[in-house]
C-alpha cells in the first residue's frame, strides 16, 4: 500500500518513524508544509486550505490512504477533508483517552498548539472522557519553532519548558500528553522536568495501529527493533520526502532528515 503522511513540518516525521517500525513494508510519501509552518498560529481557514491542497497533491501521487500527522490540522480540517476526498483519511488528536483510562487520581497535562487548545474538537473530547476534570491544557507554540530549527537540547529549550510549566505543581501530574507531533523531539527535557514517575504519552503508535486496522495490514513482529542501519534510516527504496510540494533529493536536506530520524530513534522509548 502507498500511504501519504503530512504535517506542517517535521513533527509528522515522528509518525512516519513509528510507521517505519510497525509497518516497514509499506510505501510512504512524507509531506512537510515547510513554507507554511507553524500551523498552530494560523487561522482555521488558512490551515484547511493548506490541508486540502496537500491532500490533493498526495492523491495525485497515488496514495491509498492519508494520515494527517498534525493535531492542529486535524482539529480544524479533518471533517472538510473527509467530505471532499474519497479515500481513508486518518487524523490525530491528543491521546487524552488512553491517558485518562491508563491512570488514576493524579492530574494530566496536555500540551499542544494554541489552535488545538482553542478548538471545539479537544473540548468535545474532554467532555466525553475527562469526567473527573483531571486534565489541564497548555499551549507551547515555541516548541514548534525550536523543533524546526533542530534545537532540542539548548538552554533556551529547557528554560522555555520550565517557564511554561512553572504555573503548575509538577508533583500533581501523573501524565504528560504530547498533543502536537513536533513535541516528540523534546522528551528528554520533559523527563528531566517531571522525573521518571510521570508518563509521557503520544498518539503515534495508536495512530499507526489504527492505520493498520483500516488498511488490514499486519504489524511487524520486530516493531521494537532499533532503526540504526545507515541505509534504512531514510529508506530510499520505499519512502519519498516532499517539502511543500518539492521532492527532496539534495544531500543537505537528506542529511537533516536523517539526523531527525536518529533523534526520534533515540527518544522513542523515553
Ligand atoms: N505538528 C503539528 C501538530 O501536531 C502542528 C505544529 C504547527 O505547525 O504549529 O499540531
Amino acid at each position: 500500500m502507498k500511504i501519504g503522511i503530512f504535517d506542517s513540518g517535521i513533527g509528522g516525521l515522528s509518525v512516519l518513524h513509528e510507521a517505519m517500525h510497525l509497518l516497514p513494508d509499506q510505501e510512504y510519501i512524507f509531506y512537510a508544509d515547510t513554507e507554511h509552518v507553524p500551523y498552530g498560529l494560523k487561522t482555521p481557514e488558512q490551515i484547511t486550505g493548506y490541508a486540502k491542497e496537500i491532500t490533493q497533491f498526495l492523491i495525485g501521487q497515488g496514495v491509498d490512504a492519508i494520515v494527517v500527522a498534525c493535531n492542529t490540522a486535524t482539529s480544524v480540517a479533518i471533517r472538510e477533508l473527509r467530505r471532499t476526498f474519497d479515500i481513508p483519511i486518518l487524523g490525530m488528536e491528543p491521546a487524552v483517552k488512553p491517558a485518562v483510562e491508563g491512570t488514576e487520581g493524579k492530574r494530566i497535562m496536555v500540551i499542544a498548539t494554541p489552535v488545538t487548545i482553542r478548538e471545539d474538537k479537544l473540548k468535545d473530547l474532554l467532555h466525553r472522557v475527562d469526567e473527573n476534570h483531571r486534565v489541564d491544557l497548555l499551549a507551547m507554540p515555541r516548541l514548534v519553532e525550536f523543533a524546526e530549527r533542530e534545537e532540542f537540547e539548548s538552554s533556551e529549550v529547557y528554560s522555555y519548558i520550565e517557564e511554561q510549566f512553572s504555573g503548575f505543581d509538577k508533583d500533581e501530574y501523573c501524565a504528560l500528553v504530547l498533543g502536537c507531533t513536533h513535541f516528540n523531539y523534546f522528551k528528554p527535557a520533559y523527563r528531566k522536568y517531571f522525573g521518571s514517575e510521570t508518563l509521557l504519552i503520544d498518539g503515534n503508535r495508536g495512530t499507526v495501529r489504527h492505520l493498520a486496522d483500516v488498511l488490514s495490514l499486519n504489524i511487524s513482529q520486530d516493531f521494537d527493533n532499533q532503526i540504526r542501519d545507515e541505509h534504512n534510516i531514510l529508506c530510499p527504496h520505499n519512502i519519498r520526502y516532499f517539502f511543500s510540494g518539492k521532492k527532496i533529493s539534495d544531500e543537505k536536506t537528506l542529511k537533516h532528515l536523517k539526523r531527525l530520524h536518529l533523534r526520534l530513534e533515540e527518544v522513542r522509548n523515553i
